[in-house]
């Protein structure tokens, strides 16, 4: 223990905090894949994009890349590798098309089975059977609200029980925040902990975001718990909640009647959700795409307007601009510390001083080292 700070003096004992040896190397990155990202329900996705026949989503889960595609109303979840000779079939994260491998064409069927071979007779002599064995491997696949979750395991609870109370918050969400204003993947040279990690306290605020976040929230931060996850909630400063509430008005923007703060949800292991003043919502994942790289997916949603006529208009439009700017220059700052900080975690090996205003974090820990000391 470093003696600048006694033990006794910590909120959190350092038995409870991730050492800094397991934000980094290929084994942490592969225990953590077997232990925390197979077993867990992962979002990948809404609904929004799965409406119609065909349509598919794609998403890296640690290293295991699915599809999740509608299939006559029906949506399942696959390994998008190609049983042939292993390419990847769906390249794009998003569209509308059958699983058909851009390599040497082999379409696959609602059950995963390759039932268009091109010169099957010719070149393999595959019967029915044989192509049932190089199915596509199935994945659980369940939806709450429009959120959509893939669990790469067989067996787990289900993501009703995964989720707990919050299930009901991402049905309100998903009710609510239909317009989707943007959206964007951001590659941060960090660990996806110490990526994820900025967004569980504002302790950093006035020092990461000074200019920014420090005058858009209040730094009281009230944290509660759900099971592995956890929110946290900021009042908006006076400022920022007489912005949102002329812009609602103006644009006919619809307002939770529950979330009126800054409320802030992490669904474990890797989900992030903040509601500003009950109107817009940000949803981030920090997916792991190896030990000392992650991928930042964030999307901005607002409310359907009640005045249909400001939408594509140059006040919306400034609006949208306006807010989806704010976001990334928020999430530029968050990357430049987090970037720093796992840089530095890679020279130490004592367990970080963490502080009542990180009581979050010292959670999101408490969680993820139960996972890896399950069997
Ligand atoms: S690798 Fe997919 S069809 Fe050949
Ligand atoms: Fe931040």
């Amino acid at each position: 223990m470093d003696d600048r700070v006694q033990q006794s003096q910590l909120s959190f004992p350092p038995d409870m905090v991730i050492p800094p040896q397991r934000y980094s190397g290929e084994a942490n990155h592969a225990e953590e894949a077997a232990r925390v990202f197979r077993r867990c329900w992962m979002f990948v996705g809404f609904t929004d994009d799965l409406r119609n026949d065909n349509d598919f989503i794609t998403a890296d889960i640690a290293g295991t890349s699915v599809l999740v595609q509608n299939f006559d109303g029906d949506l399942r979840a696959y390994h998008n590798v190609c049983t042939h000779r292993y390419s990847l079939i769906h390249l794009r994260p998003c569209g509308n098309g059958k699983p058909v491998c851009p390599y040497h064409g082999w379409v696959f069927n609602r059950d995963g089975v390759p039932v268009g071979i091109p010169g099957n007779r010719e070149h393999f002599g595959l019967d029915d059977a044989a192509k049932k064995r190089l199915a596509l491997r199935r994945f659980e696949v369940a939806v709450r609200g429009r959120f959509v979750f893939v669990r790469l395991e067989p067996a787990g609870p289900g993501l009703d029980e995964q989720l707990g109370a919050y299930g009901a918050v991402l049905d309100h969400l998903s009710e609510l925040f239909t317009d989707r204003i943007d959206e964007g993947v951001l590659p941060w040279s960090a660990n996806w902990k110490a990526a994820l990690e900025s967004a569980l306290e504002v302790y950093h605020v006035d020092a990461t975001h000074p200019e920014t976040f420090k005058g858009y929230v209040k730094k009281v931060w009230i944290c509660s718990y759900e099971g592995e996850h956890s929110r946290g909630v900021s009042q908006l400063s006076d400022g920022s909640a007489r912005w949102w509430d002329g812009v609602s008005q103006k644009m006919g923007l619809p307002r939770s009647d529950r979330l009126e703060s800054y409320d802030h949800y992490l669904i474990f292991p890797n989900l992030a959700i903040g509601v500003s003043h009950g109107a817009l919502m940000s949803v981030q994942t920090y997916d792991p795409v190896g030990p000392d790289r992650c991928e930042l997916h964030y999307r901005l949603f607002l409310g359907e307007t009640s005045k249909p006529q400001t939408k594509g208009g140059a006040a919306r439009k400034a609006v949208e601009a306006n807010v989806a700017g704010f976001n990334r220059t928020i999430l530029g700052e968050d990357q430049r510390v987090a970037e720093a900080t796992h840089k530095g975690l890679k020279q130490v090996q004592v367990p970080a001083v963490l502080g009542s205003c990180e009581e979050r974090i010292a959670a999101f820990h408490r969680a993820w080292l139960a996972r890896m000391a399950a069997e």
